[in-house]
């Protein structure tokens, strides 16, 4: 058991989170991740002007079920008083984190100094954490970059004014805002941080299993650590479990239930992305998929898989 955060801790049942990723972290993949153990989920990045203007699409973002706790639902923009107003508003969903997004690299959110955008604004970003935390009772996080690029590396600043504004934790991803996803997450810097930040420190960037996740956790000093793209078609990572493909088609159709019941039929063409995932490396993977992909039918969908895994 792990208590995350200051003031208003979280209660943790593993330190190992699944990350906020847009268009993957959905309900039903979360519920899946928190099935197989991970200890905290996030939504996605959602907007909080769509939260202020009731916008039906932001809103559809922030559906959840009892079974994706510990939830932290994380909000981007660059105006104190829209992000408070946000945060006012998602307390009636009773989240058990806001988390504000300081590390979104795409260009149409960090060219308007939301996302990644904030490292370049300490002030603004103060701001902004100040209001947030200020106005709701629920613990507040970040979740940043190392900084902008290479040469302008400002975490300890970053660091230092978010907790100065009072937030519970902070996760970093240890690579800057031009790395995208390229080159290796710096663990080094995400050492330094946890073994001198006055919070607690959430490290996160290219873990690949479960025993790796354990290793960062005891060599970097941070109290959890937070996986994205290696549990997309492998939440097993989460308990550290190898899968039989038995397991697998079993998961899989879950998955697909899940997707279908909140999204409707729509949610066959959703899950074609996570069956990508799901089928790396397994045997002819490359033709199940395309046989797959062409079908909108769910029954067809299972014979394809219930033939392929035989
Ligand atoms: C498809 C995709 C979508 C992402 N969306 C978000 C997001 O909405 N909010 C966020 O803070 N980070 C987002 N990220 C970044 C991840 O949360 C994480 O920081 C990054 O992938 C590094 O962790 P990893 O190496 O374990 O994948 C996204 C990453 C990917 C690959």
């Amino acid at each position: 058991m792990v208590f995350l955060a200051m003031g208003f801790p979280i209660q943790l049942q593993d330190p190992i989170m699944l990350a906020p990723m847009a268009g993957y972290t959905d309900s039903p993949f979360r519920r899946i991740a928190c099935s197989f153990g991970a200890g905290m989920v996030f939504t996605e990045l959602i907007s909080a002007d769509g939260i202020v203007r009731h916008n039906k699409k932001t809103l559809d973002l922030l559906t959840f079920t009892p079974y994706e706790r510990p939830l932290g639902i994380q909000i981007f923009g660059n105006d104190p008083a829209i992000m408070q107003e946000a945060a006012c508003q998602l307390l009636s969903l009773k989240p058990d984190c806001i988390d504000i997004n300081c590390g979104c690299c795409a260009p149409k959110v960090c060219n308007n100094g939301k996302g990644a955008g904030l490292l370049k604004d300490i002030d603004l970003l103060y701001k902004i954490a100040c209001a947030v935390v200020s106005s709701i009772h629920v613990p507040v996080s970040a979740k940043i970059r190392l900084g902008l690029s290479q040469g302008t590396k400002n975490y300890m600043e970053v660091v230092h004014a978010l907790e100065e504004a009072g937030v519970a934790f902070i996760t970093v991803h240890g690579r800057t805002r031009d790395q995208y996803y390229s080159g290796k997450a710096d663990w080094e810097a995400i050492t330094h941080i946890a073994r001198t930040a006055k919070v607690p420190i959430v490290g996160n960037g290219d873990i690949t299993s479960y025993d790796h996740a354990l290793t960062k956790l005891q060599s970097s000093g941070c109290s959890a650590v937070m996986i994205g793209r290696a549990a997309l078609g492998n939440p097993w990572i989460f308990c550290g479990k190898t899968p039989s493909w038995e397991e697998k088609r079993e998961t899989i159709a879950l998955h697909y239930k899940l997707m279908i019941e909140h999204y409707g039929s729509y949610g066959v063409i959703l899950m074609r992305k996570h069956i990508v995932h799901y089928l790396k490396g397994f045997p002819g993977a490359s033709k199940i998929r395309q046989g797959i992909i062409s079908c909108d039918r769910i029954e067809e969908i299972f014979k394809i898989l219930d033939s392929s895994f035989d």
